[in-house]
């Protein structure tokens, strides 16, 4: 922060790192923020003295900016129809499931798409307010998309990267958009724009040359780790692969520490140690393919291929977007399955499924992470998914096997997993069966192959590569 109050280094994202929440008393408290965004951006930033704009999570809050712990929070507000609008109607019931492979159907509302726009506009005069002249200032996410151009009529002299932290869609469901040529020409308001895979980098160079029309005058593609550029009015956007991650070594050190490790003794205590402990942890999204697993883990259990006295499942998942109806729907689903296999497969006092709707701190999920032999990641679609690197970073001894949905991005990068397609029932069984019954040794090389990736690309490497490119010394 220079002497006027203004920083050279902003993360604009749709919420700051912690979210205020009510507590039973009638205060409030701030707590960390739910997401994956959060976890990797977080412990990025509090290593480089920067700010944060964004939403403190919840409606009509007027919040001043305040200082946690060295990171300046700048609070955006949103009313409680603009919570509606912007956030759970164009943010995640248009943008979410459309940039997903539409695995619910996008629902799209003109006044949902000017309320957006409205909020866009927002929070790029946050940014420009709080900015130092030629600060860089890093965009997040799909709530965000036409941030990087009102910033730049704003602001000219500022360095504006973009990252997506959700998949970039093929361009014919991206085609259905409505507003596609303002989405794309919002993002080329960036001097650089990222994406997790060379798919997405693919895709948004398309688009661009098709729907930014005249404005475009040519377009190069990246290779290797150099991004690609599109020559746009007069200015080069850079576009490229940077594959997120993890603060693994912080993690890794978390696991190895003799309370994480006495308490994932008591955890497989409690679940009355069986000889297999299979763990899922997500957000409660439709995405991330948590009913299939469970139906996966049920038929195995009818079919008499897992035996309910001596393995249990572990299904852990934070409450997300509540009031949106296509969670409504899958929380009751999934509840709902949880209750069958336990009515037909549990004793009592002894459940075989262990499912609990909650936020955990973050060292009673490393705890779970170590307690766990298999780990079940299999989303329908996700960006990238860092819990899978998150259970690798925590297995410092080589034990547990991971199986990894093949449409996670995190599979680019995570080969050595027990790799699946989610949409193949009988595969995700086959998976799970081979997983609980895989040789120690093949096991442990597996493990061994993916500590060796997680660890030596971690969220630093990943903050670095995107600012080296944007042309700002990280
Ligand atoms: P997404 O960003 O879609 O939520 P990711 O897997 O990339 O998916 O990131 C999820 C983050 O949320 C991870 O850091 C994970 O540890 C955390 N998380 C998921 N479920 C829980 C839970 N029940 N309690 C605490 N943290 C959780
Ligand atoms: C994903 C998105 C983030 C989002 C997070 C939590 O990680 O990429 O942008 O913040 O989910 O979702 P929420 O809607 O609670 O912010």
């Amino acid at each position: 922060m220079d002497a006027a109050g203004l920083s050279d280094f902003i993360v604009v994202a749709n919420r700051l790192p912690v979210d205020l929440v009510a507590t039973e008393d009638g205060g409030r408290e701030w707590k960390r923020s739910p997401g994956g965004l959060v976890t990797a951006l977080e412990p990025m930033l509090r290593g480089r003295d920067g700010a944060w704009v964004g939403w403190p999570g919840i409606a009509d809050a007027d919040v001043e900016p305040l200082e946690q712990d060295g990171l300046l929070l700048h609070p955006v507000r949103l009313s409680a129809t603009e919570v509606a609008e912007y956030y759970e109607g164009f943010s995640n019931a248009t943008l979410w499931p459309l940039y997903h492979d539409v695995v619910a159907p996008p629902v799209f509302h003109r006044t949902w798409w000017h309320t957006y726009v409205k909020i866009n506009k927002r929070f790029a005069e946050a940014a420009a307010k709080v900015a130092a002249p030629g600060a860089t200032v890093w965009v997040q996410d799909y709530q965000l998309q036409l941030v990087p151009a009102e910033l730049r009529a704003l602001r000219p002299d500022l360095k504006i990267g973009f990252f997506l932290h959700i998949p970039f869609p093929p361009t014919e469901l991206f085609m259905q958009m409505p507003w596609r040529a303002e989405i794309v020409r919002g993002l080329l308001g960036a001097d650089l724009v990222g994406f997790h895979t060379s798919g997405g980098v693919r895709n948004f160079r398309w688009l661009a040359s098709r729907l930014a029309g005249d404005h475009v005058r040519g377009t190069t593609a990246s290779t290797g780790s150099r991004p690609g550029e599109v020559d746009y009015d007069g200015r080069v956007v850079k576009v490229g692969a940077f594959p997120i991650s993890i603060d693994s070594a912080a993690l890794d050190r978390l696991a190895r520490t003799q309370a994480v490790r006495a308490r994932a003794d008591e955890i497989r205590a409690e679940l009355g140690n069986p000889k297999h402990v299979i763990l899922g942890v997500d957000r409660l999204d439709y995405t991330k393919g948590i009913n299939l697993r469970l139906l996966a883990f049920h038929e195995l259990l009818m079919d008499g291929r897992v035996d309910a006295s001596d393995t249990v499942m572990v299904q852990l998942a934070t409450p997300s977007r509540e009031r949106v109806e296509h969670y409504q729907q899958m929380r009751d689903e999934i509840e709902l399955s949880v209750g069958r296999i336990n009515g037909e497969f549990a004793k009592v006092g002894h459940p075989v499924v262990h499912y609990l709707h909650q936020s955990l701190p973050r060292d009673e999920l490393a705890a779970f992470f170590v307690a766990a032999d298999v780990m079940l990641v299999t989303p329908l679609r996700d960006g990238m998914n860092l819990v899978a690197k998150e259970y690798v970073a925590c297995k410092y001894d080589l034990s547990g096997v991971l199986v990894l949905s093949e449409f996670a991005g995190a599979a680019g990068e995570l080969t050595s997993a027990l790799l699946v397609n989610p949409h193949d029932l009988d595969g995700v069984k086959n998976r799970l069966a081979s997983a609980l019954n895989l040789p120690e040794e093949e096991g442990r090389r597996r493990m061994r192959a993916l500590r060796r990736q997680v660890l030596t690309h971690d969220v630093d490497r990943w903050a670095r590569s995107f600012l080296a490119a944007l042309g700002r010394p990280a």
